[in-house]
């Protein structure tokens, strides 16, 4: 063995000692029969070994899955196991049997001058018949699975000897964008949570936005992260662009083009009456001589009291016209929405200022006041808005990175990211799966990046997964996911992906930009109560002890209102909003921040509609008290 005696590593193993420790952790006894190379395509190989009488011996030897190695001259080819078979397709216990092993050429390793061990993809020299493949050494395993970088973290351990750490390069996991792929119950979301950790321990200066749709970040976060839900963000109507306050307004269904004409005209309109504080005369009215720069896009702010009166001076200049009762309809469906509690943290602010810096400052983490991540809990906000929000907030990311030349970098992280970016082009939200596309194909120029978590890889928007550079493959069962990610994976290894369909829970097959070859590894073990939604767990305990009962007109009111059951106003609010003139400026104060007064506002503003707010006891979000955390308990219950 020429090569052991020169490589100090080499040296250190061949004495069959295993300094590295590895055959201390291994559960299965290892030996050191050598197999002989029969045959080799370039991509292939085929090895004869001779497998022992004791098959307990060499049985996670030449196993599936394993990687060998193959001595040529002075290197070593790395070969996966994807198959093996007996050539006599039979077996005799009382002596040895020959064995066939298949395997997929993953690379090379060679010392470097000063006789460390270094893999690379490309293999120099190809193995000849007969050469000898054995055991793969703890150190060259290093080696293969070596990271790339300086700025590597260990985030778990290799599969196949837990002695060596798996690496990944943080930058190129974040620049390059990655996706945790896994059905249900693998531990996705946990493996997330570790990724998360291990991200801002490393890069400091990158805060992350993720989208939580069942509620169950918060818990793994206790130190790191703020927490926002329906009824403690104030994301502002006059935020959203013209297409996305068309999906809130019109409930994701299709819009009526005469009133998404109307808004596209009007806005603007209030958009520059707001930014005049102009009042008495309606700028409607005198529209030849109002121009304005603004557009129904601009993130300027306006009031919808505006917007509405404007809809009525314009019906009101209608009269007879074709298009009054699609102005009616779009009235009426603005002031149900004002009315309706559920979108209270986009209509809700009793005053219309600017708080543009607000937002940005919490849930983009500007400062970031010790908690670079913020947890943006959406089981509470109904169902048909959440498309909006996701489209409004990754625009924001956008336009905050590059608005800030760099110095603003986000992760922005998509649990469940099939919902909103759907492999059908026909679904979803044009908007969000606009925005999501920008962040994963522009966002690294500026640091934008992305993470999506999924559990139907198949279903998601395939452009977008193909921009994910990084991927951890969980177990996945379904054939159609398994091709995606196969089609995913280029070069040597593509075997590895065989066993999508049987890995462990934890355990999962990462490739990609972040790490050198494809590695079978398993994440870090995470503490009970570190996992996300260990709040759930802890509740379905107490469910299980009968400790913690909801009366029935609770659920059922719950089931009727969402979670603003509890503290929805019950007397039905009265909307009737009537074209009138506004306060002149130094009545209704100044600049953005002025105040819209009782007397000129919307009635959802007025003393009557507030104190039936406040009158109500506040809810204050409780983990585990909320309608998704319900839904979210009855999936977990699973034996
Ligand atoms: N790294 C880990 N350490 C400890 N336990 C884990 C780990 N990963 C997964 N688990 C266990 O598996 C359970 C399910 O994990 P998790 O919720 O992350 O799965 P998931 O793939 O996100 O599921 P779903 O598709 O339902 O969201 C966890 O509650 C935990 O008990
Ligand atoms: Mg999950």
């Amino acid at each position: 063995m020429p090569n052991e005696a020169v490589s100090p590593v080499a040296v250190q193993d061949g004495a069959g000692a295993n300094a590295s420790g590895a055959d201390s952790v291994h559960p299965f006894p290892r030996n050191r029969t050598e197999g002989h190379v029969i045959e080799c395509d370039g991509e292939r190989a085929v090895i004869a070994a001779s497998a022992g009488k004791s098959t307990s011996a060499s049985d996670d030897y030449w196993a599936v899955g394993q990687l060998i190695s193959v001595r040529v001259n002075e290197n070593r080819v790395v070969g996966l196991i994807y198959k093996i078979d007996a050539p006599t397709k039979d077996w005799d216990r009382n002596t040895d049997n020959v064995v066939h092993i298949y395997i997929e050429l993953v690379g090379e390793i060679r010392n470097d001058s000063t006789g460390v061990a270094r893999f690379t993809g490309g293999i120099a020299a190809y193995p000849y018949a007969g050469a000898v493949a054995h055991r793969i050494r703890a150190a060259d395993l290093a080696a293969v699975y070596a990271a790339s970088t300086d700025n590597s973290v260990q985030i778990g351990q290799l599969s196949q000897d837990r002695s060596v750490p798996a690496l990944i390069s943080i930058d190129k996991l974040l620049s390059r964008h990655f996706a945790v792929v896994g059905t249900t119950g693998v531990g996705k979301s946990t493996a997330v949570t570790l990724l998360l950790r291990k991200i801002i321990a490393a890069r400091p200066d990158v805060r992350v936005l993720l989208f939580d749709p069942h509620n169950e970040f918060t818990a793994a976060f206790p130190r790191d992260a703020v927490t926002v839900d329906a009824s403690s963000v104030d994301l502002p109507f006059w935020l959203f662009k013209l297409d996305e306050l068309v999906e809130v307004i019109f409930r994701g269904r299709k819009a009526d083009p005469t009133e998404v004409d109307a808004l596209r005209d009007l806005i603007p309109l209030a958009r520059e009456r707001f930014r005049r504080g102009e009042g008495g005369s309606s700028p409607l009215l005198r529209r030849d001589k109002v121009t304005t720069s603004l557009t129904a896009d601009t993130p300027v702010p306006y009031r919808m009291v505006d917007l509405l009166a404007l809809i009525e001076e314009r019906i009101g200049q209608l009269e007879g016209k074709a298009d009054r009762p699609a102005l009616k309809s779009l009235k009426a469906r603005l002031e149900s929405i004002l009315a309706d509690p559920r979108f209270r943290f986009m209509f809700g602010a009793k005053t219309v200022s600017d708080v543009f810096g607000d937002v940005v400052s919490l849930l983009f983490r500007v400062p970031q006041a010790g908690k670079p991540i913020c947890v943006f809990e959406m089981s509470g906000l109904p169902s048909d808005v959440v498309n909006a929000v996701v489209s409004v907030l990754c625009r924001m990311a956008f336009d905050l990175a590059v608005s800030s030349d760099g110095t603003i970098q986000t992760l922005v992280v998509c649990e469940e990211a099939h919902r909103y970016i759907p492999a059908d082009q026909n679904a979803g939200f044009f908007p969000t799966r606009q925005a999501i596309a920008r962040i994963a194909k522009e966002g690294r120029k500026y640091g934008v990046f992305l993470g999506v978590i999924t559990q139907r890889p198949g279903e998601l928007d395939q452009t977008i997964l193909s921009q994910c550079n990084t991927i951890f493959a969980m177990r996945l069962g379904n054939d159609r996911d398994q091709d995606i990610i196969r089609s995913a994976i280029s070069g040597g290894a593509k075997s590895t992906l065989s066993f999508l369909s049987s890995i462990a829970n934890r355990e999962c097959i990462a490739f990609g930009e972040a790490l050198h070859a494809p590695m079978r590894m398993i994440f870090e073990h995470i503490a009970q109560e570190a996992l996300p939604g260990s709040h759930i767990y802890e509740k379905q305990e107490k469910n299980r002890s009968g400790a913690f009962a909801q009366p029935i007109d609770v659920v059922i009111r719950r089931i009727r209102y969402g979670d603003e059951a509890e503290f929805a106003h019950e007397e039905p609010v009265e909307i009737a909003v009537e074209a009138r003139p506004l306060l002149p400026p130094h009545e209704a104060g100044e600049g953005y921040g002025a105040r819209v007064s009782p007397e000129n506002a919307h009635p959802a503003a007025s003393p009557a509609y507030r104190d039936g707010r406040s009158a109500a006891p506040r809810y204050e979000p409780q983990p585990g008290n909320r309608t998704g955390d319900f839904a979210r308990g009855f999936r977990f219950n699973r034996p």
